[in-house]
Formats: C-alpha cells, sequence, structure tokens
C-alpha cells in the first residue's frame, strides 16, 4: 500500500490555471486556492449564484449518506476517489464516529490534495486511513494499492462524489463505475454526487462553458438518466437518485425548498 507521507515530496504545481480541487475550495470558503482558481470560481458564481449552496448541499449529503452506510448499512469500508481538500466532515471522521474500526481509502489525483493528505491520516486508532495518488481512470492501480488496506472479500462502500463529471464522455466514466463495481462483493454500496445538466439547463451550461474555457480538465453535467445510468447495476437505495439535498434530509440541511443542479444516490450491489 502506498499510503503518501506528503512531507518530503517533490509536488509539482501550477498555480497558474485553476483546478476543481481549489475552486472547489474557494467555493466551500477554504484558503487553499489560488488567484486563477478564485477568479474561475467568481465567474461560475457570476452566472449561477446558487453553486454555493450546491457546495454546501454536496458536502452535506456525503455526511448523510457515509452515516447512513456506517450505520443502517454495516459498512466499514470506504473507498472515497476524487477526495477533495480536506474539509469538515470528511468520510473518515463520519464513519469513524460511528464505527471506530473504519478503514478508509482516500484517492485524489490533484498534488495540493496530496500535500494535505495528512489531515485524512488522521485515523481512529482502531480504524484505518491511507491516501492513494492516483487517477480514476487508473482503476486497476486504484483497486491494487486499496487492496493493501480493504478487505475486498468484504463489502465495500465506493464513493464518487463530485468527481465522475471530470471524466468526459470519450473516457467512459460508466465503465469505471462496472470496474469498481465488479471489485467488490455483493452488499457493496455505490455513492454518486454528480452535477445535472437538465436543471437550471441554461445557468448551468453558460456557466460550465466559462468555466471549462479556462481550465485543463473540463467537466461534464449530465441528465438524471444519464446519472441513473451509473446505477446500472446495482439497487437503488430509497429515495433513489434525486436532487442531492432532498436525499434522506434532515432539518436545517443547506438548499432547502429551491431547486439545485446536482444530483446524488445510493446504490447496493446485490
Ligand atoms: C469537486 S471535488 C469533490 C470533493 C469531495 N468528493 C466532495 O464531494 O466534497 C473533486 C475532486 O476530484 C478530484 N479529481 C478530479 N478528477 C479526478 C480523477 N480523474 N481522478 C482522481 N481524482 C480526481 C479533484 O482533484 C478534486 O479533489
Amino acid at each position: 500500500m502506498s499510503a503518501q507521507e506528503p512531507a518530503g515530496e517533490e509536488i509539482s504545481l501550477d498555480t497558474s490555471v485553476p483546478h476543481i480541487a481549489r475552486v472547489y475550495d474557494y467555493w466551500l470558503g477554504g484558503k487553499d486556492n489560488f488567484a486563477a482558481d478564485r477568479a474561475a470560481a467568481e465567474q461560475v458564481i457570476a452566472t449561477m449564484p446558487d453553486v454555493l449552496v450546491s457546495v454546501r448541499a454536496q458536502r452535506a449529503f456525503l455526511g448523510r449518506a457515509v452515516h447512513y452506510l456506517a450505520t443502517e448499512a454495516g459498512i466499514t469500508q470506504f473507498l472515497d476517489i476524487g477526495t477533495g481538500l480536506p474539509s469538515a466532515n470528511n468520510t473518515h471522521e463520519v464513519a469513524q464516529r460511528e464505527a471506530p474500526r473504519s478503514r478508509i481509502v482516500y484517492v485524489d489525483n490533484d498534488p495540493i490534495v496530496l500535500l494535505h493528505a495528512r489531515a485524512l491520516l488522521a485515523s481512529s486508532p482502531e480504524g484505518v486511513t491511507a491516501y492513494i495518488d492516483g487517477d480514476l481512470r487508473n482503476t486497476d492501480k486504484i483497486l491494487a494499492e486499496a487492496a493493501g488496506v480493504l478487505d475486498f472479500g468484504q463489502p465495500v462502500a465506493i464513493m464518487l462524489l463530485g468527481v465522475l463529471h471530470c471524466i468526459p464522455d470519450e473516457d467512459d466514466p460508466a465503465a469505471l463505475v462496472t470496474r469498481l463495481l465488479e471489485a467488490v462483493p455483493s452488499g457493496s454500496y455505490l455513492t454518486i454526487a454528480h452535477p445535472a445538466s437538465d436543471i437550471a439547463t441554461e445557468q448551468m451550461s453558460q456557466s460550465m462553458r466559462r468555466y471549462n474555457e479556462q481550465v485543463r480538465a473540463p467537466v461534464t453535467a449530465r441528465s438524471h438518466a444519464q446519472v441513473s445510468g451509473f446505477f446500472e447495476a446495482v439497487g437503488l437505495i430509497e429515495p433513489g437518485v434525486v436532487q442531492l439535498h432532498r436525499w434522506r434530509a434532515g432539518t436545517g440541511d443547506p438548499g432547502t425548498g429551491r431547486d439545485l443542479a446536482n444530483y446524488g444516490g445510493v446504490g447496493r450491489k446485490p
């Protein structure tokens, strides 16, 4: 297992081009972002102010989904791909609060997330957290390295929150989901959060176009049917694929009473 220790790593960081992890960090009110990230983030806000509610709703969805998985579903193993910069209620914190022996493998391809990986590696003494510097497109590497920490003979929750939209259609994101699901046994779970192309359609296409003009890695919003398609091989847990702030929402969750162009869902491998 190559759980990365950030100290001493040679990390090359091009801060002149906006990057999704740092743009998302800015929208969440974080400090790990640079001028180019802030400029791109502000352009999206100008076209689509609700993005600020949407990212908070996504973190809240992550918390509710992990809580569901760690409690009702009895899951103690998590493979969280597209982890992002550490924020409040990271996957291991929510999971280990409920089940301290939970084992979490984080994966991201952004060097700045690697730099901050130490915060993600602060496991409970009974559990384990590890970090893989890897790309979702390279599922074989991810699965091989994660096998040093996760027991793939036991159920695993695959977490793909805010990352599948970073995979363009030509890289076949559905095939990546299929490959990950093939590697885990019956009783495993798939959780996805994905920007919607068929809600606030005009605002979404305009803001995404503006964003994509500035970045090296463009993003793709997808329709309800397309996001549901990622769950083809699993049984959806109620309420299915919905705007993610409506997925088992509690009182006080961000976005209540409005539409957010962001889908979420959880499914169980039969
Ligand atoms: C929008 S953030 C989402 C963070 C977190 N999952 C959440 O929902 O709050 C997306 C993260 O995915 C990472 N990412 C994007 N493309 C990726 C890829 N192909 N492989 C691995 N990580 C990727 C980015 O670096 C970023 O940290």
